[in-house]
C-alpha cells in the first residue's frame, strides 16, 4: 500500500511536472506537433510494408500476376524516399524546438541563479550549480524532445504493425497483445531504481565539477603545497565513485531490454505454433501468416529499443524534476510589494539592536547599535573573524539581519528596494572580484554610462592611470580570468577605479593591505583616500593613518561593540583600542 501510494505521487508530480513544462513549449507549439505529427506517418510506413506482403504471398507467389511484380521494385522505392523525407523534417523541426526549449529553460534558471541570496552561494558549491543549472536543462529539454520523438514513432509503427496483425488474424493478434501486457510492472521497477542511482550521480558529477574548477582556480596553491598526489587520489576516488554508479544502473535497469526481448520471443513462439494451426487448419492464407509474422518481428524490433527509450525518458523526467525544483527556490530576501526607491541618503545610516547568524544558532553579531551620519567617516577595527565584514555585508543587504533593523534615514532597508539601495552603495572588497575581459570593460561594470574623462578620472583617483598609459593596448589590456594578468596591487586598485565611476554617495572599504609591500599600499591608500573623500565611508581598517582620522572608531571584539570614540578619546580610555594600538605600534609593519 505504502509502495502504491507513493508510486501514485510520483506520477501526480511527474503530470504537475509535465504541465509546468507547457510554458517552454507553447511558443513553439505548431513546430513541436508538426515534429510530432510526422513521426506518425514515418511509423506508420512501417505498418504498410508488412502489409505490403499479403498481397505479395497471395498474389505474386501463389497467383502469379505479371502486372503486379512489376510494381514492387518502384513501390519498394518509393516507401523509403517518402519515408526518408519525413525522417528528415520530422529530425529538423524537432531538434529546432528541443534547442529553443532549452534556452528557454537556461534563461529562466540563470534568472533564478542571479536572485538567490548571496547566502545560497556560500551553501552550495560551484560543480552542482554547473550541473544542476546548466546540464540538467540540455538533458530535460534535448533528452525530451529527441526521445519523446522516437518514443512516438515507434508507439505509432507498433500500432500500425499491431492494425496489420489485427487484420490478418485477431486470434493470433489476441496472443501477441496479451504478451505486452507483462512489460508494464518491470517498467516501473525501472522507474524507481533510476531515480534511487541518479539522485548521487548528480552530486557525484557536481563533485567532479567542482574538483575540475578547484584545480583550475587553486593551480598555485595545489603546485606549491605539492598536492597533485592528494589531488589525483580525490579524483580518483570520485572517479570510482562514477563507476560504481554507471555498473549499479545498467545492473539495476539494462534488463529491461533483453527481458523483453525474452517476453517477445515467448510471444513469436506461441504465435508460429498458433498460426501453423490455422493454417492447416485452413482459417487464415499462406499471405495472411507471412505478413503477420513479418509484423510482427517489426513489432519486436521497434519495442526492443521502446526499453531503452523508456530509459532514457525517465532520465529526462527527473532533470525536469530538478529543475523544477531550482525554480521553486525562493531567496529569502526579496523586495516587498511597498518596497519604496532609495533616491539620496540625507541623514545617515543606522544599526538599531542587529542581531546576525550565518547558521542557525550560531550568532556572530550581538546586538550592534551604530550611527553613521552622512559625510562622516566610521571605522571598524578589531580582532580577526570578529565581524567587521559580516556587518560591511548587512548594509546593502547581501544577508538579512535575523533581529533589529538598519535603518537609513530612519527607514528600515527591508522597505527600500535592493537595487537602489545598492545604487547608493560602492563596495571595494577584501578579495574583490575582476572578470575576464579589458581593462575598460571592468571599470565600466561599476557604472556603464561612464565616459572616457570620467574613466581617466577614476583610473587617476585609483593612481592607476600610469601603468594603464604604459600599456600597449591601454584600456583594452586583458586582464585574464578573476584578473590574474594583473599584480595583487593592480587589481585592488582597478577596483577601486570601478567603485569610483560608480560615484555612489556610500563607500564600504574592506581593507586587505597585509598582502602588499609597503610601497604599493601606500599607493592604494593614496588611492582609497581619494576615494573617501566627500563620502559617507564604512572602512574596515587595518592601518592607522585612515583610523586615526576618522570620525569615530568602532572596536569590534567577537560580535560586539565593546568601544567606540574618536582616536585620541580611546587611547586615553587605555582599553581595547589602545591595546591594539600599541600592538600594532610595536609591528611597524602595521602602523
Ligand atoms: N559565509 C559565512 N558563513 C558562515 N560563517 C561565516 C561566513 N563568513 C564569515 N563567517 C563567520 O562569521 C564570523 C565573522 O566573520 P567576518 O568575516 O565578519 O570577520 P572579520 O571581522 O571581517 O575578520 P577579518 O578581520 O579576519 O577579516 C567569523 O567567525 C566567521 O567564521
Ligand atoms: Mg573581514
Amino acid at each position: 500500500m505504502k509502495k502504491l501510494l507513493k508510486n501514485t505521487i510520483s506520477k501526480n508530480q511527474l503530470i504537475v511536472n509535465c504541465r509546468r513544462m507547457w510554458p517552454y513549449i507553447k511558443p513553439y507549439w505548431f513546430r513541436a506537433g508538426l515534429g510530432v505529427a510526422l513521426t506518425v506517418p514515418v511509423g506508420a510506413l512501417d505498418g504498410a510494408v508488412a502489409m505490403f506482403l499479403k498481397p505479395f504471398m497471395d498474389k505474386v507467389m501463389i497467383d502469379k500476376q505479371p502486372h503486379f511484380s512489376a510494381m514492387i521494385p518502384f513501390l519498394i522505392v518509393g516507401f523509403t524516399v517518402v519515408q526518408g523525407i519525413l525522417i528528415y523534417s520530422s529530425n529538423y523541426f524537432n531538434t529546432w524546438v528541443a534547442n529553443k526549449i532549452t534556452i528557454g529553460v537556461k534563461r529562466k534558471l540563470y534568472a533564478k541563479l542571479l536572485s538567490m541570496d548571496t547566502s545560497y552561494f556560500d551553501k552550495n558549491n560551484s560543480g552542482t550549480i554547473v550541473f544542476r543549472y546548466s546540464n540538467d536543462a540540455e538533458l530535460a529539454s534535448t533528452g525530451l524532445v529527441n526521445n519523446t520523438k522516437q518514443f512516438l514513432s515507434k508507439l505509432f509503427s507498433s500500432i500500425s504493425l499491431v492494425c496489420v496483425l489485427l487484420y490478418n488474424s485477431w486470434q493470433l493478434a489476441l496472443i501477441a497483445v496479451a504478451v505486452l501486457g507483462l512489460f508494464v510492472y518491470p517498467m516501473t521497477l525501472v522507474r524507481r531504481k533510476m531515480k534511487e542511482i541518479l539522485t548521487k550521480t548528480v552530486g557525484n558529477l557536481s563533485y567532479i565539477i567542482t574538483i575540475y574548477n578547484e584545480t583550475f582556480a587553486g593551480n598555485k596553491t595545489i603546485r606549491s603545497f605539492t598536492l597533485e598526489e592528494e589531488f589525483k587520489h580525490r579524483f580518483h576516488h570520485v572517479t570510482d565513485m562514477s563507476f560504481t554508479l554507471a555498473m549499479k544502473m545498467v545492473k539495476g535497469t539494462n534488463w529491461l531490454s533483453p527481458l523483453m526481448h525474452v517476453i517477445m520471443s515467448i510471444g513469436v513462439a506461441l504465435v508460429i505454433g498458433g498460426g501453423s494451426y490455422l493454417i492447416v487448419s485452413g482459417k487464415i492464407t499462406s499471405g495472411n501468416f507471412v505478413a503477420f509474422i513479418a509484423a510482427l518481428m517489426m513489432l519486436y524490433t521497434p519495442l526492443k529499443s521502446v526499453g531503452n527509450n523508456y530509459i532514457a525518458i525517465q532520465n529526462s523526467f527527473l532533470a525536469i524534476d530538478r529543475i523544477f525544483e531550482i525554480l521553486d527556490l525562493q531567496p529569502t530576501i526579496k523586495d516587498g510589494q511597498t518596497a519604496k526607491e532609495l533616491k539620496e541618503v540625507k541623514k545617515g545610516i543606522t544599526f538599531d539592536h542587529v542581531h546576525f547568524e550565518y547558521v542557525p544558532g550560531r550568532e556572530v553579531l550581538h546586538d550592534i547599535n551604530l550611527e553613521i551620519p552622512v559625510g562622516n567617516t566610521i571605522a571598524l577595527v578589531g580582532n580577526s573573524g570578529g565581524g567587521k565584514t559580516t556587518i560591511s555585508a548587512l548594509i546593502p543587504r547581501l544577508y538579512e539581519v535575523s533581529k533589529g533593523a538598519i535603518k537609513i534615514d530612519g527607514s528600515d532597508i527591508k522597505n527600500i528596494s535592493q537595487k537602489s539601495l545598492r545604487q547608493q552603495i560602492a563596495m571595494v572588497f577584501q578579495d574583490n572580484f575582476l572578470f575576464s575581459g579589458t581593462i575598460r570593460e571592468n571599470i565600466l561594470l561599476g557604472n556603464g554610462s561612464a565616459d572616457e574623462k570620467t574613466i581617466w578620472e577614476a583610473l587617476k583617483n585609483a593612481c592607476l592611470d600610469e601603468f594603464v598609459k604604459e600599456l600597449p593596448q591601454g584600456l583594452e589590456t586583458e586582464i585574464g580570468e578573476r584578473g590574474i594578468l594583473l599584480s595583487g596591487g593592480q587589481k585592488q586598485r582597478l577596483a577601486i577605479a570601478r567603485a569610483f565611476v560608480k560615484n555612489a554617495p556610500v563607500v564600504i572599504l574592506d581593507e586587505a593591505t597585509s598582502a602588499l609591500d609597503n610601497k604599493s599600499e601606500r599607493v592604494v591608500q593614496e588611492a582609497l583616500d581619494n576615494l573617501m573623500k566627500n563620502r559617507t565611508v564604512i572602512v574596515i581598517a587595518h592601518r592607522l593613518s585612515t583610523v586615526q582620522n576618522a570620525d569615530k572608531i568602532v572596536v569590534i571584539n567577537d560580535g560586539k561593540i565593546v568601544e567606540s570614540g574618536k582616536h585620541e578619546d580611546l587611547i586615553k580610555l587605555n582599553g581595547a583600542y589602545a591595546a591594539l594600538y600599541s600592538m600594532q605600534f610595536k609591528d611597524p609593519k602595521k602602523a
